[in-house]
């Protein structure tokens, strides 16, 4: 590792150089590969969920392409930067009819984040594109696709970025711990990689806060400190809450339900995605299962609203203990 490396966010210090180090992406990166191989490198578009390796791929191709020089050969824009179609047009031809310093054919325009475009300025970029196809080609990022106009999509080779498969997430985890001399419980690293959901960055992310929290550099990072770092629930406390819903009267759930939100700082809507959690491993009935789901999928989109805490807090209880009353559980 370069000496000037040390001190960066462990995110951009493990962020993959060569396509061999993007994990859990090997379909896409033999497909681009094969591209560039054979001289057909079509426009591409890369979508999916954040951390999951778009950036970093279209990045490590452009260095397999061009080689260590390739920034001279790479034009990178933001889409959501707020100046406007006509400045990354300008740019864009400014870079595209530059001389070429190598032969290779064709220069590289990555546009990040080109689903924040205003739809004008992506109907502009399918004008843009065509015009300079000549000598360049085009890699839109973006993490919805429903968001681009189809006529931008139909112009580009698609390939949908999925959330990284755990064991891909735990290879490059079981790196990371041995550079950075890292000891962590088995169950941490499996809570971890749970949390992470797929997203590569977040799991850097929180292990690297988890490895700064310690009081000590050789202590063990335990299954406790990934939640509180990542600020989720336990599931232990996700259950009390749960089973005094279940089986205390109302005003007890109630404020059994507060007291875990103040002293553990838990927020409404990750202790309902706990439930839920919970709920959908419980043998229900349909029907049981059907009003729960709907009901706290009602508070869920009032939380996200804005609603107010303590009326959503006594919905969850009263969907539950609604739902629960005329069903036996068979657990
Ligand atoms: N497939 C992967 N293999 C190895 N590391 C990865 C992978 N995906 C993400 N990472 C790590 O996460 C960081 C962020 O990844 P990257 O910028 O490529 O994500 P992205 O898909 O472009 O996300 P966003 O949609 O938020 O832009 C990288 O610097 C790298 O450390
Ligand atoms: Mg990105």
């Amino acid at each position: 590792m370069e000496k000037n490396k040390e001190n960066l966010p462990w995110v951009e210090k493990y962020r993959p150089e060569t396509l061999d180090e993007v994990y859990g992406q090997s379909e896409i990166v033999d497909t681009v590969r094969k591209f560039v191989q054979e001289g057909k490198l079509p426009h591409l578009l890369f979508y999916g969920p954040p951390g999951t390796g778009k950036t970093s791929t279209i990045i490590a191709l452009a260095r397999e392409i061009y080689g260590p020089k390739y920034k001279n050969m790479v034009l990178e824009l933001n889409a959501s930067d707020d100046r406007g179609i006509d400045v990354v047009r300008n740019q864009i031809k400014d870079f595209a009819s530059t001389m070429q310093i190598f032969s290779k054919g064709f220069k590289l325009i990555i546009l990040d984040e080109a689903d924040a475009m205003t739809s004008v300025a992506q109907n502009a970029l399918r004008r843009i594109i065509e015009k300079y196809t000549k000598n360049t080609r085009f890699c839109i990022l973006a993490n919805y696709s429903h968001k681009l106009n189809p006529a931008l999509v139909s112009r580009c080779t698609r390939f949908r970025f999925q959330p990284i498969h755990t064991d891909a997430i735990r290879e490059r985890l079981k790196n990371v711990v041995i550079k950075e001399k890292i000891t962590i419980k088995p169950d941490a690293i499996e809570s971890l990689l749970t949390l992470s959901q797929g997203d590569m960055r977040r799991a850097l992310n929180v292990l690297q806060s988890c490895k700064a929290s310690l009081d000590n550099p050789d202590d063990e990072i335990d299954e406790e400190m990934i939640y509180n770092c990542i600020g989720a629930p336990q599931p232990k406390d996700v259950e009390t809450v749960l089973d005094s819903i279940l089986k205390d009267d109302w005003t007890t759930a109630y404020l059994t339900m507060d007291k875990f939100k103040r002293v553990k700082g838990l927020a409404l809507i990750d202790l309902l995605e706990g439930f839920v959690g919970i709920l959908n491993k419980y043998e229900l009935d349909k029907q049981t299962k059907i009003k729960i789901l709907k009901g706290l999928s009602e508070v869920e989109y009032g939380i996200s609203k804005g609603g107010n805490d303590k009326i959503n807090s006594s919905a969850i209880i009263g969907v539950i203990k609604d739902a629960f009353e005329s069903q036996v559980v068979e657990v």
